[in-house]
């Protein structure tokens, strides 16, 4: 029972809490809360949507293949690419001693090479490419390239990493109090650890961008990225050319989910230096092979806690360690690391405590950003120790969960100085404002019968030898800014022309997340105009510069707010226009009462009457009357703050939370799993747009679900990655879909701060529900013991997995039972 979209109704007459002036009576059609359709989604499902690889070949075009190393860790000794060269169709072959500039193409620290020249640390790295006549040829031809290597030991695990201190990073950590006292104190004690596996991001659209020599040395670039602004920089540098003679453009991707903030700038630098040297246009398009093989994918982690907890399970002391598997250069692991540091806590106050984090170094392809960037290693963690406590306790672990949230007081527990602790402030300082999360909590605990189904799960269980059902809910709280706070700006560009459409450029890159529609929602909310008045283009390094990665779920938050400033500076012209133009004898208008109004300009004159013009037309007087019709618009996230060296700060302008119950069916005899019901409460302020928001919070949730269950990174021991292809990495497919999957938006709560219409970034939170799957199924598993032992469950939840689980847990039954008898 699939329950059809059923979205709230969306007061967006109170949509604005700034400029209240200019307000409508009636609505114009797509102004923010409203449910509109994906600006693209007839094209999407048609197939007339352009991506990169869709558009028209140039005559004349090369395709680029790569050749990359077939060893983990290694000197290269040799390289002799006669017969690649001598391949017919094959037009040149570059190595690093083709490029003009810059070979370290780092995007925060250097470890990048563009292309090696000696040192090789990951099957796959690239060594040479090869630009033929197409794609097949260029392929064929690197099959040929003869290199010898010496090989060296590859390190490989985290393990290793961590105990020969090889790291990509510097080791950080965040302490509050006294973790080694309270933990040495506290009336219960326990330690456990999990490895938590990567993730592919198996876009549907793979790695590309095409690329052409324009005059004076420059180079157009359309590349399928999160990040035009540092494929411009970084394109120019291997060239060796200013960053203003680089135009770099993407009118959409098939997604992105963070493998395009850094990976696709590697493709670029390679087909611009092959287009440069031969001042030909160059297409590089990977193959899904390569595209796994060779490019960096979430994060895998091992973490490690020891916790104290009092009799009502409530943490007292904990010592953290989260270890994340960066690969072989630095590339965004540092700021990953840290916000899987900041995510540890998930929603729990964590007194007295050290976390540290690691950055470990492995010979394989360098991690990068992945939906909720290091966050969902950290809350994992969070969420593997409340399920622990309750164990260990015997209780519910939605009891544990709900006395460990930030905000709750508990009558014993008193500060030093005898207060009843608020308990509202995280390890790193911030105070946890606005805190919806026990209000969301209790609610979805009614919408979803969690008591009454326990209660009937726990029956089901009593009398089924090996199907075991299991249940969870766990909330999510995740914090909203780039940790780095520079990237926390944003710029538009908004025309309106004669006939009254308007154009709305943007830094911000749509991948599918619907963000050039929401910020489209803002001008049409701004100006209350229609929506299809509106017309977003391309994002264009040329049209606004200087951009930061649609990054951090803070596309609609950044753009949308630098888009509105760009049409209140345009409206303040016509307002002014409008108050002077339209009073007659004498009867003038004050600019508050110029109001723009379903299609239409207003003026109320002083004598009360009215004057309604639409809007097209009133924009073709203000242009007669040499009105500005264009702004730039520019944005900054306020209050934003954090100095790394102490740890201490407000890194987020706000938290956005959620929480997801699912419920489960477990096969302990084959350890197969089935998602049978998830409901979820989600918080996205006052909705931009429900229907898109609902949209992101199934397919968020959807994909977390899959990084915990069935998609199973697997590499041999010499360090090549195995699960290659959808044959051996299996992605959620329609039918994992929970049977019965109710998604709804908190109600009624506008964002605390002040950001667009009070709304709530969405692209990343909802991938943490997925958390819930992972630990109901631990629950199934642990009905075997009564409740009363939380098994080893690394992730994925794979069959063999849970298998595992299972027998951890039978072992513990019977060692128990001896130890009785
Ligand atoms: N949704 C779709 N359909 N495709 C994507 O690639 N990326 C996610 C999320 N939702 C993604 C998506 C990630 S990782 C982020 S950071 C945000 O969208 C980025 O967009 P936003 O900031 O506009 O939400
Ligand atoms: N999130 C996503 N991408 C980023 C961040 C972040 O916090 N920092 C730098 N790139
Ligand atoms: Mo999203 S991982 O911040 O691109």
């Amino acid at each position: 029972m699939r329950k059809l979209i059923d979205l709230p109704e969306q007061n967006s007459e109170q949509a604005l809490d700034q400029d209240q002036r200019n307000r409508p009576a009636k609505k114009s059609k797509g102004q923010t809360g409203q449910n509109m359709k994906h600006e693209s989604a007839e094209k999407h499902v048609t197939g007339k949507a352009v991506y990169v690889d869709d558009m028209p070949e140039y005559p004349n075009q090369l395709h680029i293949a790569v050749g990359g190393s077939q060893h983990a860790h290694a000197k290269i000794k040799s390289i002799d690419l006669t017969s690649v060269r001598e391949t017919l169709g094959v037009v040149d072959v570059i190595t690093v001693h083709d490029v003009p500039g810059h070979v370290d193409i780092g995007p925060v620290f250097s470890g990048d090479p563009v292309l090696v020249e000696e040192l090789c640390e990951y099957i796959g790295q690239p060594i040479f490419a090869v630009a033929a006549d197409t794609m097949d040829i260029a392929k064929a031809a690197v099959a040929k390239a003869k290199i010898e290597y010496d090989v060296l030991e590859p390190i490989l695990t985290v393990e290793k990493a961590l105990e020969d201190k090889f790291f990509v990073r510097p080791t950080h950590q965040l302490v509050r109090g006294d973790a080694a006292k309270a933990l040495a104190d506290a009336p219960n004690r326990i330690q456990g650890h999990q490895h938590v596996n990567g993730q592919e991001h198996f876009y549907l659209e793979g790695q590309v961008c095409s690329v052409m020599p324009t005059e004076d040395g420059g180079m157009k670039v359309y590349s399928s990225t999160q990040h035009p602004t540092e494929v411009q920089k970084l394109v120019a540098e291997v060239i060796d050319v200013s960053i203003n003679k680089v135009q770099v453009e993407i009118r959409r991707m098939g997604g992105g989910f963070g493998g395009k903030e850094t990976q696709a700038a590697p493709l670029a630098c390679i087909a611009a230096i092959v287009a440069n040297k031969t001042r030909r246009p160059v297409k590089y398009r990977m193959s899904r092979t390569d595209d796994m093989v060779m490019t960096g994918k979430r994060h895998p982690f091992f973490n490690t806690y020891d916790v104290a907890f009092d009799e009502q399970g409530i943490m007292m002391g904990s010592n953290i360690m989260v270890a994340g598997n960066c690969g072989n250069s630095p590339d965004l692991s540092d700021a990953i690391v840290d916000r899987a540091m900041f995510h540890s806590d998930n929603a729990y106050y964590l007194n007295n405590t050290k976390v540290v984090g690691h950055r470990c170094k492995t010979h394989t392809t360098s991690n990068t950003a992945y939906r909720g960037f290091g966050g969902p290693q950290g809350v994992i963690l969070g969420e593997l120790m409340m399920d622990d406590i309750a164990r260990h306790l015997g209780e519910d672990p939605l009891t544990i969960r709900k006395r460990n949230l930030y905000g709750i007081k508990h009558d014993h527990i008193r500060t030093a100085d005898g207060e009843v602790d608020e308990r509202n402030q995280t390890h790193y300082g911030q105070i946890v404002e606005d805190n919806v999360l026990p209000e969301l909590i209790a609610e979805l605990e009614t919408t979803s019968d969690y008591w009454k189904r326990r209660e009937e799960i726990k029956a089901f269980n009593a009398n089924s030898p090996f199907l075991k059902k299991g249940l969870s809910l766990t909330p999510v709280k995740f914090g909203i800014s780039f940790t780095v706070q520079f990237l926390n700006q944003a710029g538009a560009l908004v025309h309106v022309y004669t006939d009254g459409s308007i154009h709305l450029n943007h830094g911000g890159t749509e991948m599918g997340q619907g963000l050039f529609l929401k910020v489209a929602q803002v001008v049409a909310e701004e100006f209350q105009v229609d929506l299809d008045n509106i017309q977003v283009s391309a994002t264009n390094t040329e049209t606004v510069p200087n951009t930061s990665p649609t990054a951090a779920s803070s596309g609609t938050d950044l753009n949308g707010m630098a888009a509105r400033d760009a049409c209140l500076r345009i409206k303040a012209g016509m307002v002014k226009f409008a108050a002077e133009h339209y009073g007659s004898d004498g009867d003038k208008a004050q600019e508050e009462n110029v109001r723009f109004d379903n299609n239409q300009v207003v003026i109320v004159k002083d004598s009360g009457a009215e004057e309604i013009i639409p809007f097209a037309d009133f924009v073709q007087q203000a242009y007669m009357g040499r009105v500005p019709l264009s702004s730039t618009g520019f944005y900054k996230t306020p209050k934003i703050h954090y100095d790394r060296a102490s740890g201490q700060g407000r890194p987020f302008y706000y938290y956005a939370n959620g929480a997801s119950v699912s419920e489960v069916l477990v096969d302990t005899l084959t350890g197969e799993s089935r998602l049978v019901r998830t409901d979820i409460l989600h918080d996205v302020g006052r909705s931009l747009n429900p229907a898109i928001d609902k949209g992101q919070i199934e397919g968020a949730f959807i994909q977390g679900m899959g990084w915990l269950t069935t998609e199973e990174l697997k590499w041999n021991d010499k360090g090549r990655l195995m699960s290659n292809g959808p044959a051996t990495y299996k992605i959620p497919a329609v039918g994992d879909a929970p049977f019965e999957f109710n998604v709804n938006l908190l109600k009624d709560r506008p964002n605390g701060e002040e950001t667009i219409y009070r709304s709530k970034a969405v692209g990343e939170p909802p991938f943490m529900l997925g958390i819930s799957v992972w630990s109901a199924i631990r629950d199934a598993v642990a009905s075997l013991a009564d409740y009363k032992y939380g098994a080893q469950m690394d992730t994925p939840a794979t069959p063999e997995c849970v298998l595992r689980s299972v027998q951890d847990t039978k072992d513990h039954v019977r060692a128990n039972k001896e130890q009785k008898a």
